[in-house]
């Protein structure tokens, strides 16, 4: 058996194309242009890839980018007074710190610093409540990304059993609310779960988002299974640098019944998303 494959690429182009289309008619309509603002602090090479592709994507959709680029010696009390002045200004409508930050700021002050509304990624506190709570959050781009994907392969999710394997604030807990809130029977696995192989081999939804390479093998994996795969990691092999993801897809795709490729499956789909609530935000901000 051979898994279909998942294009998370082709199906993020189709979510910007759709954002791109709301945005011209906001403008014509209203003269309103979303505008997404986004906070990197230091120089880490990875984010500062992602941040340009954010910035590129943006404007590609006609939105505004207002890209705030901070040395790593920066002070919380600055980094706050910036995301005052961005959280005041009517131009603004999303606003997204990318993380991590250097050791020395606290991420939980500077995220539940951002107004709930601008807060794009849905990480504040209050988002993460509503969202926990059944009520209009902002929600995680990448779960988000996820989600659609898996609304697309099966329609509806009820009565799957869904395993996510991590629980990191910004996928594994968004990811299995919004699974728990399509009615799925989840189940949150981690470093400590106990049998993670038969824990992952109940799951017709499989999400690996651990951050390491290869973890899940296909025989970890339920025949017939939608897997997704979160990760994306920088590793060597054969003297070249290459992406993979947490599940060895050689083996995986032999079981499974669908699977995101990585690259090509679930990153494209997060800056997709992030541009989609960025239009959301800008739509409840002008009633
Ligand atoms: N770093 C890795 N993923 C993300 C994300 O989704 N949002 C932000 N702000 N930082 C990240």
């Amino acid at each position: 058996m051979s898994a279909t494959l998942i294009d998370g690429k082709s199906f993020a182009a189709k979510v910007r194309e759709k954002v791109a289309v709301q945005v011209a008619r906001l403008k014509d309509e209203h003269g309103v242009t979303p505008g997404l603002a986004v906070v990197l602090v230091g120089e880490d090479p990875a984010s500062e890839v992602y941040v340009r592709n954010k910035g590129r994507q943006t404007l590609e959709a006609g939105m505004n980018s207002f890209e705030h680029k901070l040395p790593a010696e920066t002070t919380e009390a600055d980094l706050l007074d910036l995301i005052g002045r961005l959280n005041r200004d009517p131009a603004v409508h999303g606003i997204l710190v990318q993380l991590p930050l250097p050791d020395h700021l606290d991420s939980d002050l500077v995220i539940n610093s951002i107004d709930p509304a601008k807060d794009v990624d849905g990480f504040h506190v209050s988002n993460v409540g509503l969202l926990a709570t059944g009520q209009k959050a902002m929600v995680p781009c990448t779960p988000l990304g996820c989600l659609m994907m898996l609304r697309d392969l099966y329609g509806s999710l009820s009565g799957l059993d869904a395993v996510v394997v991590g629980r990191s604030n910004i996928v594994g807990k968004p990811m299995a609310q919004l699974l728990l809130r399509d009615s799925c029977t989840v189940t949150i696995a981690h470093s400590r779960t106990k049998d993670l192989p038969a824990v992952c081999r109940r799951a017709d939804i499989l999400v690996a988002a651990v951050g390491r390479p290869g973890m899940i093998p296909g025989d970890w994996i339920r025949p017939g299974a939608a897997v997704i795969d979160v990760g994306i990691n920088r590793i060597e092999h054969d003297g070249t640098r290459r992406l993979v993801g947490d599940v060895d897809f050689d083996s995986a795709r032999h079981v499974a019944g669908a699977i995101t490729p990585v690259p090509g499956g679930v990153g494209p789909m997060t800056i997709a998303c992030l541009l989609a609530n960025t239009l959301t935000a800008c739509c409840r901000a002008n009633g």
